[in-house]
Parts: C-alpha cells; structure tokens; sequence
C-alpha cells in the first residue's frame, strides 16, 4: 500500500473512498468560470451537493464544508491539524501582511498572539470606548444636513483613524484617506480570487504587479515612521505598539521593524475593514427600514440621552446589538474562511487527503434555511437569547472560531455600537434611491458602489 495515502494514527486508507460530490466543471479550468461570474450565487449552489462538496479550481482540488459540526471541527476542535489554505500565501497577500497574526502559524503564531492579546482584553478596550465616541463625533462635525455622502467611505476612514489611535496611540488623519484609499485599491487583486493568476501565485511580472509594490510601500513609509518614533520616544505609551516592541523572547531578543511592521499592517487591514464594512452594511439595512431605525432611535434616547455614549451603556443597548448580530449575519464582511488538511482527515464520511484545501462559507451558511426562518430577511428580533442557545454553534461563526477566532472581536462589537448610538440620534441617512447598492465579494464583502446616502439632521 501507498504509504502517503495513510492517514497516521487513524489506519484509514484514503484510495479506497469515495470523493464527495460537486460541480464536474470544465476539462480544464474546472469550476472557475462559473465561480468566477457570481461567487456567492455558485458556492450557494454547490450546497445542493451536500454537506460536503468537492470543487476543482483549475489544478487545485478544494472542498466547500456546510454543516456546522463540520465547520467546528476544522475550526475549533480538530485545529491542530489545519493550517490556513493557500490563498493567504500568494505573493500578493505575503508581501501585504507578511508573517503577521493573520498568516502566521505554529509556535511564532501562538507568541504573536499571546502578545498581543493584553491589548484585547475587555477592561483594557473599554478605554477605548471614549477614542471612539470623540473620533465619531469629530466626523459628525463634517457633516451638514441635506448633503449627500457615500458613508460606506466615511465608515472607512473613521474606523481606520480608531485603530490606528487606539492601538498605536498615533494620528494619522493626514494619511488616513491615503493610507485608505491605498489599502482599498491592495486588496482589488483579490476581489476575484479564483483567476487563473491567483492559482498560479502571481508569479508573473505585469504592470499591475509593479504598482501593488509601490502602493505597498506607500504605506510601509507610514508604518516604519509610526515605529521609529516610539523608538526614539522611547515612551511606554501602554498601547498595544509599546507592548510588541518591548516584548522579548527568552534569549532577550525583540521583534525587529519587519516583524512589527507586519503585524501593524496585520491589524490596519483586518481591524478597520471589516467594522467599516458592518456599519455601512447597517446604515444600509437601516435605510431599507425605518420602523426598525425608529426603534433604534428610541433605544438610545433612552438609554443614553443627550451625553456621549460610553462602555458601560453597550449593556443596555440590546436592540442595537440585535441589529449588529442581524447585520453580521446578512453581510458576514468576512464571507469565507480557508484552511488546509496538515493530514488526511475524516470530514462527514469522506477522506480528505493531506493538503487538501478546505472552505466554509459565512455568506452560505448565515442564510442555510435549515437554522434561520425567512434567512433573506433582515429580523434583529431573531436574536432572543433563546434562539442563540438553540443555534447550532458554527451555523453563525461572522468571527471565525477556535484558536484563530477574531481577536478583535469584541473591540468591533464596541466599535460598532458606539458609533451607531453616536451617528443615529443626530442624523438620519436616507438612502439615494437609484443608487445600485451591489455586493463585491472581494476579500471582504463590499458594497461594490459605495453607499450613497441624504444625510437628515433629527
Ligand atoms: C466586524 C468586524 C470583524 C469581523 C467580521 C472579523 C472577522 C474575522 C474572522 C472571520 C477571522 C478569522 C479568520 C480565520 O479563521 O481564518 C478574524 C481574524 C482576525 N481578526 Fe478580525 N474581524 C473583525 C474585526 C477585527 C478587528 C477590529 C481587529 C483588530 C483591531 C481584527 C483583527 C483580527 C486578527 C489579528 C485576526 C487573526 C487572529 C489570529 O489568527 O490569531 N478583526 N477576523
């Protein structure tokens, strides 16, 4: 017997079972051309096949999981054996963030985030809570009743100028739309992650290769210059960047610039992104429904009044945490998440073989008939806590889960109400009505025009 096709210490032979179902695809290309033209309509589909479904990109064998005993297994409880999949490690991604938290694995991994953690501790992030109460209100005074706004691009900005303040205790307000604009255009390259270019990891020179390094390294300048100086301060400004630069390993070595840069960026991309995309995700759904805004409004008249919001009112606003849960839901800003088989691993009766690149689906599975009621429609009340306890736990993972869960997760739930509480008692949004609000599942989901709205003082 083929010794590679052993699973070790499971004693299962993977020749001789059966593969999942799935989409045949073309000779060649395989399911790309058809993933490529409507992503989330095609990995929707592929749930027909079942839990488990295989799909061939091109050379490359991955399987799509929808059963959430399944996603938790690869997630949280079988762990140890999965890396994350090989669309974090093109060149491209690699040279945007490196060996940073998101990307990094094993022992340097498990460091990184033992550092970083600290800085995610409750009590530590409801210091922050008063930067992002005074950073929205900053905002608030840009704004003029009548005038309309994409606030998607607001959202950006805002949320990017919060982590930067509060976990590297810097301004950038100058740099913000630039650093911005710049992140937004980096990520394009994935925005269509299954070309022909992704799978062969970019490894040709082209025009567009040339100017993702330059715009790299526009913004590698920001962060080397935040770096150097705290260096030459050297101020302990308490904040996660003083911590991760006094931080030494046994032997007393400390991360170098490179390493302290990856992990900025780490947290410049994933932290901003995905709570500017939430919100605008909100103000969306919001102006698609008033009675529900009517509701929100009254919440935090009565919760807050007329003082600024802080973290100990995130208790009582329970219907807007209801709407943030409903809207994460919806438009998970994280749509997929991707692993790879260390070993070969038994997933829902199938042999998936070493290597073997595995995805679940937040988009898919947040709106599986099978666990939410009317699954298309936006219902905040859903969320009793009865419901929660019934939920299957991987049916609504917006966070991930498991050992590489968000460590974010709650600084964005924070982040999220506050600047909803702070934005909703003085202005209404009024969606543009022939303003196309479309979906871009590029590495996060975006709303591919923006969204446009007629700002209304209450
Ligand atoms: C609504 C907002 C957010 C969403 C939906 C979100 C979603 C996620 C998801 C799904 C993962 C897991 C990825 C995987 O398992 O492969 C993740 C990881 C991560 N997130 Fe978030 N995130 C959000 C906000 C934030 C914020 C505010 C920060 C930081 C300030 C952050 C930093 C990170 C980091 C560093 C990781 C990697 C953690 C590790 O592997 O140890 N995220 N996020």
């Amino acid at each position: 017997m083929d010794s590679a096709n052993k699973i070790a210490g499971e004693g299962i032979n993977t020749a001789d079972t059966v593969s999942p179902p799935g989409p045949r695809g073309g000779l060649i290309l395989g399911v790309m051309p058809e993933f490529n033209r409507d992503s989330l309509a095609f990995i929707t589909r592929c749930r027909d096949y079942g839990d488990v479904v295989r799909a061939r990109f091109f050379y490359v064998t991955t399987y799509f999981l929808y059963s959430p005993d399944h996603i938790e297994y690869i997630l949280a409880t079988n762990a140890r054996n999965f890396i994350k999949s090989m669309s974090l490690r093109t060149n491209f991604f690699q040279r945007l963030v490196g060996n940073g938290l998101l990307t990094s694995e094993g022992d340097f991994w498990k460091r990184q985030r033992r550092l970083a953690q600290p800085a995610f501790h409750r009590q530590r992030i409801n210091a922050y809570a008063a930067v992002m109460v005074e950073y929205t209100e900053r905002l608030l005074t840009t704004w003029n009743a009548g005038e309309t706004r994409d606030v998607h691009r607001d959202m950006m900005r805002l949320t990017l100028e919060i982590v930067v303040k509060t976990l590297f205790n810097a301004e950038i307000s100058g740099d913000a739309d630039r650093v911005g604009r710049i992140l937004g255009e980096l990520v394009k390259p994935f925005a269509s992650q299954a070309t022909v270019s992704w799978i062969l990891n970019n490894r040709f020179p082209t025009p567009a290769h040339f100017r993702f390094h330059r715009r790299v390294a526009e913004i590698d300048e920001i962060i080397f210059r935040i770096i150097s100086e705290r260096r030459a301060s050297g101020r302990d400004e308490g904040d996660l960047l003083s911590m991760l630069l006094q931080a030494q390993d046994e032997d007393g070595s400390q991360m170098d610039d490179r390493q302290l840069r990856d992990e900025v960026m780490t947290l410049f991309l994933a932290g901003h992104e995905t709570t500017a995309l939430t919100l605008s995700w909100i103000w969306y759904l919001l102006g698609c429904h008033p009675e529900i805004e009517q509701r929100l409004v009254a919440e935090v008249a009565q919760v807050i009044g007329d003082r600024p919001a802080t973290a100990a009112d995130l208790p009582r606003l329970k219907f807007a945490e209801q709407i943030a849960k409903e809207a994460l839901r919806l438009y998970p800003p994280a749509h997929a998440v991707g692993r790879q088989a260390i070993e070969a691993c038994k997933i829902g009766g199938f042999t998936l073989p070493a290597g073997a690149q595995i995805f679940a689906f937040q988009w898919v599975t947040h709106r599986d008939p099978r666990y939410f009621d009317a699954p298309d429609e936006f219902r905040p009340d859903r969320w009793t806590e009865a419901f929660e306890r019934s939920l299957p736990k991987y049916a609504y993972f917006p966070f991930g889960g498991g050992p590489r869960a968000c460590i974010g997760n709650s600084f964005a739930m924070m982040e999220i109400l506050l600047v909803l509480a702070t934005i909703v008692r003085r202005f209404h949004l009024e969606p543009i009505q022939d303003h196309p609000v479309e979906i871009l599942p590029a590495m996060s989901l975006r709303p591919k025009h923006g969204v446009k709205v007629r700002l209304e003082a209450r």
